[in-house]
């Protein structure tokens, strides 16, 4: 049978999905690259915002004249949104042509749970939490065909979150914080090496948490797991996703900066600048921690790329405490923000607080956060014009086919031209002069 995956949400969505592809592919299913070849349709969902969970419903109708065509259709739908109180049984409800409705603990059965659709079976539901440390992998059966030549992969180092941040929906629908052993994680890093992969993005909701959870015969933490991945023969570099503030050690910024694979590139969360709201929102430290941790990164790693995440319209963000965000946004200089717009998620305590700041509100908030961020990211781009960079090269460019694309150390995207008939293939590692600055990317010229 073929079969075809639809991903919403972060790379922990696209890493499961990528690992469901290879599970499906072990039992001699074929990924296609468009739903109507198929005849096994996943949805992976994500429901970390409102927006999210609309998208993947609103790809799941525009599946319904699909099943309607060929009622062997098989429809599953997965991953966080399912995992939320009641989703299933609206799921259920309505839209019908869902065979299998499965959460984020029970990936691994979805072979299984094909088979007794196949021989009959109405539909299935499985959105227990359980912990049976049944997560999928890569194996040495199933590594070739799923990396299909990609020289990057990304490996998951723990599961789950206990922050329990007050806007944020991700412990309810991922469980508790659970840390693999480092024995495993190398095991299926090398495995990875040993098929081509170069560079490696380890994933956790908080890595800098990694191994607090752990047996003292697997004592681990994040600093040491980091310098035995960077031991792993055949790595060139070293990313991880995503470091919580408040548990970034100041030993770790020293590892990072004794270690060339490991990229300095800082991915830090700010979420708000504002004490009052960090404190609303649980988050564990102040504006002046984050500074002094900001300040400690920049002193001992002059060149850090660094990044972060806001909130705008958080309950109750009064104007002048969305200005003291606006502000130490400008004083912070990052390189780059993802930034969004609050949105209120049931079962959160967050959702229960009074002084929900209306759309509108929070529209004009984003944008002026937008603007002030966009400026900086530009002046921080066009100070890289005329210095040379190692790219590590992804591909042909997205937006245009006679040009390559690639990725800084730091995790800026440059695009740059190549001649007919040069050799560059995605993993290669060049010497770039930068060119031109914009606000989202760089263009450069190969060194000869
Ligand atoms: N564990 C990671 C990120 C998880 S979600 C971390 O702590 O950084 C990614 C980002 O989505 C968060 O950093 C936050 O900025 C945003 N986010 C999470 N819940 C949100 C909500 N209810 N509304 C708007 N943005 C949210
Ligand atoms: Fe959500 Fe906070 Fe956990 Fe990140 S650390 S996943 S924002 S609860
Ligand atoms: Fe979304 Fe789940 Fe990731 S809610 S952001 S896909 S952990």
């Amino acid at each position: 049978m073929q079969f075809y995956i639809q991903t919403f949400g972060c790379q922990m969505n696209e890493n499961d999905s990528r690992l469901l592809a290879s599970l499906l592919q072990k039992n001699g299913y074929q990924e296609v690259a468009r739903p109507e070849d198929a005849g096994l349709i996943l949805i992976n969902t994500c429901c970390v915002r409102e927006n999210a969970e609309n998208k993947a419903l609103g790809y799941l109708g525009s599946i319904k004249k699909l099943y309607e065509e060929d009622r062997s259709r098989v429809i599953v739908i997965c991953g966080c949104m399912m995992q939320q109180k009641g989703k299933a049984e609206l799921i259920r409800s309505k839209y019908p042509y869902v065979k299998i409705i499965m959460g984020t603990f029970s990936a691994s059965r979805l072979p299984e749970y094909i088979a007794q659709v196949s021989a009959g079976t109405r539909s299935i539901i499985d959105v227990e939490e359980h912990y049976d440390g049944t997560e999928l992998k890569y194996t040495p059966e199933t590594v070739e065909k799923a990396l299909d030549g990609d020289y990057k992969a990304q490996v998951n180092i723990s599961y789950g979150c206990n922050n329990f941040c007050s806007y944020c929906i991700v412990p309810y629908v991922r469980g508790r914080e659970r840390s693999r052993s480092a024995a495993d994680i190398l095991e299926e890093i090398r495995l990875l090496t040993e098929n081509g992969v170069r560079e490696v993005q380890l994933l956790g909701q908080n890595v800098n948490s990694y191994g607090k959870d752990l047996p003292a015969a697997q004592s681990c933490d994040f600093a040491s797991l980091l310098e035995q991945v960077c031991q792993v023969p055949g790595l060139r570099r070293v990313r991880y996703m995503t470091s919580h503030p408040r548990d970034f050690s100041y030993d770790l910024v020293d590892v990072i900066r004794k270690n060339p694979k490991i990229c300095h590139h800082f991915h830090l969360p700010l979420q708000a600048g504002c004490d009052e709201l960090l404190k609303r929102m649980n988050r564990g430290y102040s504006r002046k921690y984050y500074w002094e941790l900001l300040q400690y990164i920049r002193s001992r790693i002059p060149e850090a790329v660094i990044s972060t995440d806001l909130i705008v319209g958080f309950p109750g963000e009064t104007e002048q405490q969305f200005q003291e965000t606006l502000d130490f946004v400008a004083e912070c200089r990052f390189d780059a923000a993802y930034t969004f717009i609050y949105s209120q998620r049931s079962g959160t305590p967050a959702a229960k607080m009074p002084d929900q700041i209306p759309e509108e509100e929070k529209k004009l908030r984003l944008q002026r956060l937008m603007d002030v961020q966009n400026a900086i990211s530009l002046e921080l781009n066009q100070a890289m014009l005329g210095k040379n960079y190692e790219v590590m090269v992804e591909g042909l460019s997205k937006n245009n086919a006679d040009m390559l694309s690639g990725r800084t150390e730091g995790n800026k995207i440059v695009v740059f031209p190549v001649e007919a008939g040069n050799q560059i293939r995605p993993g290669d590692c060049l010497q770039l002069q930068i060119t031109a600055a914009h606000t989202w990317n760089l263009e450069g010229e190969l060194l000869p």
